[in-house]
């Protein structure tokens, strides 16, 4: 049965293939997709084909691709394999996608998240010539219903001069009611206070309004969001949940965090879902999460009656975990809401409700500037996501990452970090396997000493404290010492011999 009750929207279903056709050389496409999921899977995949046909035949064919966040093989891989991508706008972490971007084939902007719709919006990247935006329906009177994430939909919708709806029967119809989409996300000077004072707090309806002028086409499809699995949670990252638990158990016995915390933001990946895992064994109740993906871990404290609100955009779930929502979403939306991401990732809430922010990191550096996007100061891994969003209006923001990588051959903690993501002065709390340390009111040079003593791995303390010391003895300051001919030493010496270690 058609998930497209409007019958003048079904006038408009056209094949993926036909749909991808009117796609031309050299536009700029906005991308439903988040982590995975909520992207369109039929359309990117007949476009990749139909620009590695052109190639064949001499023609040059590419387009710019903006998205929400991360997508799957079906979208950045597909597109990426064919070199289709001209530029590539926001976070990404497919690894051909990757792989394109260090190679020079793509181009690459790693915007915030909570910038990077308006941004496009307001022309900063040109025209954007046509929105591919993923629904799980069209109603009869042709409103559209969001799938696993919102993303930047609405800012794409609004943008684009065309539209193309790929309505996905895969998804869920008990997602309706979850999403909260705001009428008031507005370009400056026209912008309006976002009247979100809880986590929980609904503020807007619970469909996108469709621009019926605008769309050119209505394709259907069935296919599951891409849902990686979570590696085993394994003992490193166990440990540094633990601390990361033990910090915020003592912040509300000293009286500066309430009893059930403040909301919680956490990051992708096995060390958040770790915390998570915690928190369902720990002694936190009635909490509340203001972030960007729900993932298993929150799914869990939704069942346990621990978490009562979980506020995000889009889901990063496991393929068993996706199964249980999609079995079950009209029961989770009495706690879940998916916004867009302008308003997830927004600083005006984020710093309001005094969100507890906990992501992942490349390398931090002895001051406590982090780096989250860069191998070697060159390369790029993923992408800042919402990293940034967070970070600099949290309340609290604290860092996770083992103490090293490749097998020991690559400290995280390094006397200056080969690139810039989020500076000493939004950085609160860094913790490894190793330990914690709260930077939290300390100068540089006491950061410095605590963040090696706590967090760097053993084999790496001496080096990094005897760079320290000769800074102390020979920089032109007190205040954040520094030996500017040695201080990328530990990538170089990296970049030649494999190893950080003298
Ligand atoms: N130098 C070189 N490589 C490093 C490294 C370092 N200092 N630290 C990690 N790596 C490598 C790892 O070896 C691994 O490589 P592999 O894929 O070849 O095995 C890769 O980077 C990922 O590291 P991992 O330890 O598995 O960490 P992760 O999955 O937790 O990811 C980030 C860490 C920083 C890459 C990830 O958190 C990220 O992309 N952050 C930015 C966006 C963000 O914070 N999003 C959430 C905001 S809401």
């Amino acid at each position: 049965m058609t998930r497209v009750a409007s019958e003048q929207y079904r006038a408009k279903i056209k094949s993926a293939e036909d749909a991808a056709r009117l796609i031309k050389n050299g536009m700029n496409i906005g991308f439903s997709g988040f982590t995975g999921s909520g992207y369109p899977k039929a359309v990117p995949q007949a476009l990749a084909a139909q620009i590695k046909e052109a190639h064949d035949r001499g023609e040059q064919f590419q387009v710019g691709v903006f998205t929400g966040a991360s997508t799957a093989p079906e979208l950045d891989g597909a597109l990426a394999a064919v070199d289709g991508i001209k530029i590539r706008m926001p976070y990404q972490s497919d690894p051909d996608m990757r792989g394109k971007i260090n190679s020079g084939v793509s181009q690459y902007v790693d915007a915030h998240l909570s910038h990077s719709g308006p941004q496009v919006w307001a022309g900063h990247y040109g025209k954007l010539d046509l929105a591919v935006i993923e629904l799980t329906a069209i109603t009869e009177d042709g409103r559209g219903i969001p799938s696993s994430s919102v993303g930047n939909n609405v800012s794409w919708m609004a943008a684009a001069d065309a539209i193309i709806l790929e309505v996905n029967h895969w998804q869920s119809e008990g997602l309706e009611g979850m999403h909260d989409i705001w009428d008031g996300v507005a370009l400056p000077p026209n912008r309006i206070p976002i009247p979100i004072t809880s986590a929980g707090q609904r503020i807007g309806k619970t469909y996108y309004d469709l621009d019926f002028s605008k769309v050119i086409a209505v394709v259907e499809s069935d296919s599951p969001d891409r849902n990686t699995p979570f590696k085993p949670l394994d003992d490193e990252s166990r440990k540094i949940a633990g601390y990361y638990l033990d910090f915020l158990a003592n912040e509300v016995k000293q009286g500066r965090l309430p009893e059930n915390l403040l909301p919680l933001q956490s990051g992708v990946g096995n060390i958040a879902n770790a915390v998570l895992s915690g928190l369902l064994e720990g002694p936190f109740e009635n909490l509340t999460s203001y972030t960007e993906v729900i993932q298993d871990g929150m799914v869990d404290l939704i069942d346990a009656g621990k978490l009562v609100a979980a506020s995000a955009t889009a889901f990063s779930l496991s393929p068993d975990y996706a199964t249980q929502m999609n079995d079950n979403a009209a029961e989770y939306a009495k706690t879940i809401i998916l916004r867009q991401q302008d308003i997830s990732n927004h600083p005006e809430p984020i710093r309001r409700l005094g969100v507890l922010a906990c992501n992942g990191l490349i390398e931090a550096d002895i001051y406590g500037n982090v780096n989250s996007t860069h191998i070697m100061g060159s390369r790029m891994q993923n992408g800042i996501g919402g990293s940034g969003d967070f970070t600099r209006n949290a309340h609290i923001s604290a860092f996770v990452t083992p103490s090293t990588a490749k097998g020991g051959q690559i400290s995280a903690i390094v006397p200056m970090v080969s690139h810039h993501d989020h500076t000493e002065h939004d950085v609160h709390v860094i913790i490894t396997e190793q330990g914690l340390a709260d930077i939290r009111g300390l100068a540089p040079i006491k950061r410095a000493k605590l963040i090696i003593d706590k967090c760097a791995h053993p084999d790496y303390r001496e080096i990094l404290h005897d760079y320290f010391d000769r800074s102390v003895a020979t920089a032109n300051s007190h205040h954040t010492p520094h030996i500017l001919r040695e201080a990328h030493d530990f990538h170089i010496r990296f970049l030649e011999t494999g190893t950080m270690l003298p």
